[in-house]
């Protein structure tokens, strides 16, 4: 599988987001599609992003009874989406319930990402509003290896974490990751950062970055330094 940047297309509207892409002529970004975009848009905006020949990360988050995520992506797998996700916490039968859903007839199915415990979830809070008492790492490391049990490909984490999901999960199993920035950026509000370089040395599978490309005075220019740092 190779490696690719992922652009986070963070914006609220179908304008927005099409003036962003329209400055990219000779290439076409993986995009990815979070809720605010997808919610403010419908499904018509994973459409026509995809007919611009973009691949895309629906970057959705399911977590609800087995039962209705499996239909709910069975629902996003007839988008054609190419990589999609979910919250590990909703259980190995959950999981599993969303690979069978997200499986076309043909046998094919985009490709199934967990989250395991959000960034903005500390051990803190964990263990006081969760009840959850091991170490975060540990936690993390746990969903991981649920979400390899359950048949998904990969998991969202910090490129800092990349080596340790592949040595517990797998070298095949998928780091999606962010928290990237460029050396000489702006950190903005995220707290463990990483060049596109460091990634690609940490063994992280894909990199996505938003505000270093979106905000960047030249966006075209930004994507190409993180394609040449983190690819090659
Ligand atoms: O602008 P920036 O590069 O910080 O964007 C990173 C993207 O990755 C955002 O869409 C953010 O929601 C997402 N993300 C993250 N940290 C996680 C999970 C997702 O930054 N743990």
């Amino acid at each position: 599988m190779g490696k690719d940047v992922i652009v986070a297309c963070d914006f609220s509207s179908k304008q927005a987001v099409m003036e962003f892409l329209d400055k990219f002529t000779d290439e076409k970004p993986y995009v990815k599609i979070g809720m605010e975009l997808f919610y403010a848009e419908g499904p018509s905006i994973v459409r026509e992003i995809k007919e611009r020949g973009h691949k895309i990360f629906l970057d959705l988050k399911l977590c609800d009874i087995p039962n209705t995520v499996k239909k709910a992506m069975s629902v996003l797998s007839g988008l054609d989406v190419d990589m999609t996700n979910l919250h590990a916490s909703g259980t190995i039968e959950m999981m599993q319930a969303a690979v069978e859903g997200l499986t076309r007839p043909d046998g094919t199915r985009p490709l199934l990402i967990a989250v395991t415990q959000l960034t903005s979830t500390s051990e803190e809070r964990m263990r006081e509003q969760l009840l959850i008492d091991k170490p975060l790492d540990e936690v993390v490391m746990h969903y991981a290896a649920n979400a390899a049990a359950a048949g998904l490909d990969g998991v969202v984490c910090s490129p800092l974490e990349s080596g340790k999901v592949h040595s517990r999960c797998g070298s095949d199993f998928l780091t999606v990751t962010p928290g990237v920035r460029f050396a000489d950026g702006d950190v903005g509000d995220q707290v463990r950062v990483t060049t596109p370089a460091k990634a690609k040395e940490l063994g992280s599978d894909y990199i996505v970055v938003g505000r270093p490309i979106t905000a960047a005075a030249d966006p075209v220019e930004a994507y190409r330094r993180c394609v040449s740092e983190f690819v090659g």
